[in-house]
């Protein structure tokens, strides 16, 4: 997807001035309206060209983003949303992504703090959000998830078994960051499974500290 000048909604153009992220279901430019930084999340389905469920997605964000709303999740404000062309409008949280925080050393404990208590948040509702750092921004001393996934609660999934692992590996968040490898955070290029040995010890202190 190219990137485009300007988005219009009833506000107003929204002036797109660069490319955030690309995953697996949108593109997420930032832009501003009216002097105020939006985030742009512009579906696609360059993934998946068989099957276009790109109007769902803005639905699936939309009930998500309420449900993480009512659970005290911090999450950027929805400020538009447009199902028939596929694409909504959200607050942009100024500040550094996790994955960035994470190569340059381990995260403070008041930020992994605040991360368990999202995911027991989300554990005591059934809910997994997607532990992954990129989706986390840390504004000043707190920290918010700036995706709005919600999946039902899977132990394969979940902060312990699986995002947690992210959050200690520096060097694989620094060779992510750097050249886009994950070979140094998963253990196969396919199997989207952390690795896990090297880390158990500082897992088990973090949590008996979180206690
Ligand atoms: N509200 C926001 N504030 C700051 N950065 C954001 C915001 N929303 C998204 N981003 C950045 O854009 C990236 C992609 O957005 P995300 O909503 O996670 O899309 P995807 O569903 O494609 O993963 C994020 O990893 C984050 O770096
Ligand atoms: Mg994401």
């Amino acid at each position: 997807m190219q990137q485009p000048e300007h988005i219009s909604i009833p506000q107003g153009p929204v002036h797109i001035r660069s490319l955030l992220g690309r995953g697996k279901s949108a593109y997420s430019w930032l832009g501003s309206l009216g002097g105020r930084e939006v985030v742009c999340k512009v579906m696609h389905k360059e993934d998946c060209p068989y099957y276009s469920f790109e109007d769902e997605k803005t639905r699936l964000e939309e009930r998500d983003y309420h449900h993480l709303r009512d659970a005290g999740i911090p999450v950027p404000d929805l400020l538009y949303i447009d199902h028939e062309n596929n694409f909504l409008l959200k607050e942009y949280i100024p500040g550094i992504t996790a994955d960035r925080l994470i190569a340059e050393g381990l995260p403070p404990r008041p930020i992994l703090w605040q991360l368990f208590d999202m995911a027991s948040r989300c554990r005591q509702r059934g809910w997994n959000i997607d532990y992954f750092p990129t989706n986390f921004v840390i504004s000043g001393e707190r920290l918010y998830y700036v995706d709005y996934e919600v999946n039902p609660y899977d132990a394969r999934w979940s902060l312990e078994q699986w995002g947690l692992y992210y959050w200690a590996n520096i060097a694989g968040m620094r060779a992510m960051i750097a050249g886009g490898s994950m070979a140094l955070l998963n253990t196969s290029p396919d199997s989207g499974m952390p690795i896990r040995e090297p880390f158990e010890a500082l897992l088990r202190c973090w949590r008996e500290e979180y206690r």
